[in-house]
Formats: C-alpha cells, sequence, structure tokens
C-alpha cells in the first residue's frame, strides 16, 4: 500500500457532502439556538413522521424502562435529556445517509449489531457507575460506520474485503489492512472530523479496537470497545462470515489491568458475569426497537 493511495482515500473523504441533518430549521433548533423551547423542538420533529416514528420507538423500548407509554416527541425529549434527544437524531440521519448496494452485506444486520452496542454502551456505563454525558448512544451507534463509507465511497475495495473476510474467516480490520492499507476506524474519525462531530466521540470511535492508546477519553473509548465485545459475544456481529469473537484473545489479563487501572471495576469472573447481564438486558426488549433499522 503506498502512501499516494492513502492520500487518495483522505482527499475523497475530505469531498464529501457535509452531513444532511434533517432540515436547516432542525439544525437551527438543536445547534445553534440556546433558549429553543422543548414546544418547538416537538414541532420540528412532528413534522417529520418517520423520525418521530423512530424516537418513539426507541424512548418506548425496555432500554430506557418506560413501559410504553411515550406518546409525544416532548414527553421523549424530557426522558432523552437534550444531549442524547440531539444525538439519537444525529444517529437516525447519519443511518438515512447511506444506501447499502452490496448483495454480500445486509445492512440490517450491520445496524441491529450497532442500536445493539448503543445500549449496551449505555447499560455498561450504568453498570460501573461512569457518567454518561449523552455521547454512548452516539458513538456506539456509530462505531463502525467506516465499513459503510467504504462500501458507499470505494465500493470495488468493500467487495474485495467481504470477500476477503468470508474465504480468510478474518477480522474487517486485518482484511481492510491487506486490501486498502486503511481502517474502518480511521475512515469513520476522518469522516466525522469533517462533520463537525464532538471530539469524544471521535475519539471513542477512533479507538473502539484499541483504547488504551486514547490518553484523552479513555474511560468513553473502554466502554465503547467493551460494548463492541459484548454485543458480538451476545451473537450480534455486523456480518455472518466474519471471525467468531474470542473473548480469551479480547479480553487478556493485561487488557483487564488497563481496563481496572482507568476507574472500572472487572475481572474474569465479573466478565462472565456480566455477558449473562446483558443477554437478560437483550432479551426483556420486547417492543421490536430491535427492528428500528429495518
Ligand atoms: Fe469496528
Ligand atoms: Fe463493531
Amino acid at each position: 500500500m503506498s502512501n499516494k493511495n492513502i492520500d487518495e482515500i483522505v482527499q475523497k473523504i475530505e469531498q464529501l457532502p457535509s452531513l444532511p441533518i434533517i432540515s436547516e430549521k432542525m439544525q437551527k433548533l438543536l445547534f445553534n439556538s440556546d433558549d429553543v423551547s422543548i414546544k418547538q423542538i416537538g414541532n420540528v420533529i412532528e413534522s417529520d413522521p418517520p423520525l418521530a416514528v423512530k424516537i418513539l420507538k426507541i424512548v418506548n423500548s425496555s432500554f430506557y424502562g418506560m413501559l410504553n407509554n411515550v406518546s409525544t416527541i416532548e414527553h421523549a425529549l424530557v426522558i432523552l435529556g437534550i444531549n442524547e434527544f440531539k444525538n439519537v437524531i444525529l444517529g437516525f440521519s447519519i443511518q438515512k445517509y447511506f444506501v447499502n448496494s452490496n448483495k454480500n452485506f445486509d445492512p440490517k444486520r450491520f445496524w441491529k449489531h450497532s442500536v445493539i452496542c448503543s445500549q449496551i454502551a449505555k447499560f455498561l456505563s450504568k453498570h460501573f457507575k461512569i457518567i454518561d454525558d449523552g455521547t454512548y448512544f452516539l458513538a456506539g451507534l456509530t462505531h463502525d460506520i467506516g465499513k459503510l463509507v467504504i462500501d458507499q465511497y470505494f465500493h470495488k475495495d468493500f467487495i474485495a474485503i467481504t470477500n476477503y473476510i468470508t474465504t480468510n474467516k478474518t477480522t474487517f480490520s486485518s482484511a481492510e489492512k491487506e486490501i486498502m492499507g486503511v481502517t474502518h476506524y480511521q475512515i469513520a474519525a476522518k469522516l466525522l472530523q469533517k462533520w463537525n462531530f464532538p471530539k469524544k466521540i471521535i475519539m471513542q470511535i477512533f479507538y473502539h479496537h484499541a483504547p488504551w492508546y486514547d490518553k484523552e477519553f479513555t474511560q468513553g473509548s473502554i466502554i465503547i470497545y467493551l460494548s463492541n465485545i459484548l454485543t458480538k459475544i451476545a451473537g450480534f456481529t455486523c456480518f455472518e462470515h466474519e471471525k467468531a469473537i474470542s473473548p480469551n484473545n479480547c479480553m487478556t489479563s493485561s487488557v483487564f489491568d488497563f481496563i481496572n487501572k482507568n476507574g472500572f471495576e472487572i475481572d474474569q469472573e465479573s466478565f462472565e458475569k456480566l455477558q449473562e447481564n446483558i443477554n437478560e438486558f437483550l432479551s426483556s426488549e420486547a417492543n421490536d426497537v430491535l427492528k428500528i433499522f429495518d
């Protein structure tokens, strides 16, 4: 892989369009104005029924423990809080941005991996008593979007990557390095920078396979690292042919040490218990929110 090729990839990402967030009106309400009322936001969201339905579905899922009682956007906003609400909207806008055209790659499976990862991330922040500033949902939901960027803008490479994974039973990262010399987390970080995402979210995504390199937002990167692994252990991988996760390889004693040093209390035994808790957490969801991206 020559440097020229990496430069070309970066250049192409620089040229991608800016994030098409719902409408200019919505952008203004959410990002430029401090004194916007819940009523005003409710009105704008309700003028976009598919978006409103998605928001109500997610807030009524058992993940938020609301027992199916939320029927208005205003109520959803109160429950999610403004930061998380903003991030839910951003997440759904991103999903709309990508159109999948690779017959071998199922986008529903991809988004299921992502949405479960976002909910496990929130679950872990509660479990480890680490404050959720509203970023875990979005970081979990978008941690793998670099794969969709490759599919959409470097389509031939993406087909070669998925074929390589199928033949060699390997991971996305190794296949991407082999075929493109650049990985999905590098590409995602570049694009999200261009889209002016908060630095913390970009870093959590950039380091989701190696949080020990993140010196600034280490706890957040650990949360996304763990939730990605736990999502796969629960059986929700992005792509049916990717290499099965091996918890022993991801969670070595040095990884446990590193995580513990950063304010988490976890060992082999509690990690196994955690897997059971997560299985219960996922199976208690009966409101079909996992079909939200179907
Ligand atoms: Fe990944
Ligand atoms: Fe992932």
